[in-house]
Parts: C-alpha cells; structure tokens; sequence
C-alpha cells in the first residue's frame, strides 16, 4: 500500500498539514550516529486509558494513520527488535513486504529489508511465525540458549552469547558492531522495554494515542517491571492529529551513550 495520500495535523512544532513522507524524511535528515550503539527509536500504541493491548493484541487499537507511521518506521530502520512474546503474539511477518517501501530503500541504497532481531534468555523463539518462513527474511536471534532454527526459510544467524551477558547494551552493540546497524526500531513489547529504559538504551519514543477505550482487563501499559531508580525526562519533538488519534514523538533526555 502506498502511503501518499496519508497526512497528519501538525499540531507543534509549526501548525499544519504533513505528509508521512515529509515526516519520514525529517527523520532521513538526522546526522548518522557516532556512538557504539544503534540510534534506537522505540514505537508503541496505547489506548486512551493507557493499555498497549485489547484482548491480548495491539492491532485493534491502530488506525490508517497509526499504520502508516509504523511502517514509515520500518521503511527507515535498518534494524527492527521486537521481543520473543511479541513476536508471538502478534505473529511477525517479513518486516518489508510493500514493493514501493523496498524499492525506495534499494534506491537509496539500503538493503531492501530491515534485519529482524530477537532477544531471548530461554532460547525460546517462536519458529512457527511467518517470519521464520520467509525466503526474503533475515533474522539475528541473541540467545542465552542454544536455539535450533531447525526447518527455517529466512537467513537466520544466532548469536550465542554467555547468559550473564544477555542485555540490551550487548545487543545493540553487536548489532552496530557486526551488521552495520546505525538505526534501530524496537517495536516492544513493554518487558522489553522496561530492559531498555534501564540500560539506558533508548533515543526517541514514538507513542501513538488511539481515541479508543479498552475499559480495563489486564492488558499491559508500554512498560513493564521495576521503577526506574529516578523519573526519566522526555522532550517533546512533535505531535500530530489524524481522525482524532495523536501521534507523540519525544526524545529520551540525558540518555548516555552505550
Ligand atoms: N501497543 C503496542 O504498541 C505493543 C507493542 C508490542 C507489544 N504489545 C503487547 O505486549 C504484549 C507482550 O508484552 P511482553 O512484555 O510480554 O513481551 P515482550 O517484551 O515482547 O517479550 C518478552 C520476552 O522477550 C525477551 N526479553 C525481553 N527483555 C529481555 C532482555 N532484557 N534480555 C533478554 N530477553 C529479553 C524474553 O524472552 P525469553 O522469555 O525467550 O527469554 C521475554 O520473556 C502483547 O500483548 C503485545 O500485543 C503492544
């Protein structure tokens, strides 16, 4: 699908109509970074009562507007990290299937499909997604485990690493080390998340607010785990308005270069 005709209501900074691909290309525009670790966007939906997911899913919280800038996000990441429950649970698929997002990435001289990465203690990684099945797809699984990929399609490399050295920080590390990776999208879920908070390993938070109500149940916030030791700051980039969802972008204050 073609994401031309989608525009948004810039509501700061300077009021007015935007395109998704003017957006996107703000984001092209940023100096490459120079740190031992990826640029890390983190990219979640919540409902307006706070949940990141309705019946176990986060699908039905979304819209045209939401799905655009999800994979506006994908088309600009040259690495995606999600962990092993999302995975699961919303049954992950090739990361680019849109042949025009693909075209444009070749054209600019990327890859034409971001690498997908999991991180996982138990070695538990869902296999039987669509993802693992893909010709076109290529994987890197950080494992504490040993993982067997047995009848996998996808290009997967697994990188085994000690159990006391499964974080965060190592991952992104490597991935900056030993793929190439200069921008990574970390699309959740909230345990993963928590993780990152505490190492300190994200830049910017994209944070979708979908004008919808779940009215409880147990469906988690964009976080889980601990408190962080101290309230982490946020900057506000922009906010945009399309059929009455707001689409936040902060940046992480103060985040230390791992
Ligand atoms: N609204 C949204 O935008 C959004 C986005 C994403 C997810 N969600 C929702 O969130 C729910 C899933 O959340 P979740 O918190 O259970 O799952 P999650 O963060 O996706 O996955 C948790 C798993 O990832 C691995 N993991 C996470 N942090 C790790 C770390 N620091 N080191 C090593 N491995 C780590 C572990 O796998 P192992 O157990 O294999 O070791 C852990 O059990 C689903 O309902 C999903 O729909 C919503």
């Amino acid at each position: 699908m073609g994401d031309k005709v989608i525009a948004y209501r810039r509501l700061f900074p300077d009021p007015g109509e935007v395109a998704i691909t003017t957006l996107l290309q703000e984001l092209r525009e940023q100096p490459p970074p120079d740190g031992v670790r990826p640029h890390t966007l983190v990219n979640f939906i919540v409902s307006a009562d706070g949940r990141a997911a309705y019946q176990g899913r986060s699908g039905a919280l979304g819209d045209a507007g939401d799905h655009a800038l999800f994979h506006g996000l994908r088309e600009h990441a040259d690495a995606v990290l999600a962990g092993t429950s999302t995975m699961r649970t919303e049954r992950y698929g090739r990361i680019l299937g849109d042949a025009e997002r693909r075209h444009r990435r070749v054209q600019s001289g990327r890859r034409a499909e971001p690498l997908a990465c999991v991180l996982t203690r138990s070695g538990d990684v869902p296999l039987d997604i669509p993802l693992f099945a893909d010709t076109e797809a290529s994987v890197v699984i950080f494992s504490g485990r040993q993982v067997d990929v047995g009848e996998a399609r996808a290009q997967v490399d697994i990188v085994q690493l000690d159990p006391t050295e499964v974080t965060v920080t190592t991952a992104l590390r490597r991935l900056r080390s030993d793929y190439g990776v200069r921008t990574l999208l970390c699309e959740g879920g909230p345990t993963l998340f928590g993780a990152m908070l505490h190492e300190g390993t994200v830049d910017e938070l994209f944070l979708t607010v979908a004008p919808k109500l779940t009215g409880g149940g147990h469906g988690p916030t964009i976080v889980s785990g601990p408190e962080l030791p101290e309230l982490q700051p946020l900057s506000l980039r922009w906010v945009l308005e399309r059929d009455g969802s707001l689409f936040l972008r902060y940046a992480l204050d103060s985040t230390p270069a791992r």
